[in-house]
């Protein structure tokens, strides 16, 4: 049975009023500064908070939304249609990528795991500043920047920026 789009878009929004104060989505799209034609994975792409609001900034490329769990992708599935994004909803992350963006996620999956990627962008609590809060994962699940630099080794950090809560990286394979 398809999810019910009208209760999506409720919860949705819910999602969105509770966490674009310290997630900050419009400065992230604005950080992420694509061109339009990129494929991007959003690796573990939960509900798709970013997967929608990357999608809207690729007239000519796609997000490949990873996610294993079969209710969120077709959460996400319906409302790409509904919203006629370009997104593509997968359970495995591809062999190799153009550029990964895995924000949350880095409680999940050691990013050395995933695809083969030059360009990564890593959002995630900062040990140093995120509250102790339901939504934030417990301290001892955090990542610092340096461990998340050695998740990916042959790259190097090239862009560091503060959200609220959290960091944000650009890393980038060394040539
Ligand atoms: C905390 S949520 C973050 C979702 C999303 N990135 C966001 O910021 O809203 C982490 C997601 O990663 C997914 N996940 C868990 N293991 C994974 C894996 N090995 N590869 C990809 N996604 C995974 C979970 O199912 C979950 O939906």
């Amino acid at each position: 049975m398809s999810p019910n789009v009208e209760l999506l878009e409720l919860a949705l929004r819910d999602e969105a009023r509770a966490r674009d104060p310290w997630q900050r989505p419009e400065q992230v799209i604005e950080w992420l500064a694509l061109r339009g034609e990129e494929t991007v994975v959003d690796l573990g792409a939960g509900t798709g908070y970013f997967s929608y609001r990357i999608a809207r900034a690729l007239p000519r490329g796609k997000v490949l939304a990873v996610e294993p769990d079969a209710e969120l992708r077709a959460l996400i599935q319906a409302q790409a249609r509904h919203h006629q994004l370009p997104i593509q909803v997968e359970a495995q992350a591809p062999a190799a990528a153009e550029r990964v963006f895995a924000c949350n996620m880095l409680r999940h999956l050691n990013l050395g795991q995933g695809p083969e990627c030059d360009h990564w962008v890593v959002i995630d609590f900062d040990p140093e500043r995120a509250p102790e809060l339901a939504e934030v994962p417990p301290r001892a699940h955090l990542q610092t920047i340096a461990q998340v630099e050695a998740q990916l080794p042959g790259h190097r950090r090239v862009i560091t920026r503060a959200l609220p809560r959290q960091y944000y990286l650009e890393l980038s394979r060394q040539a």
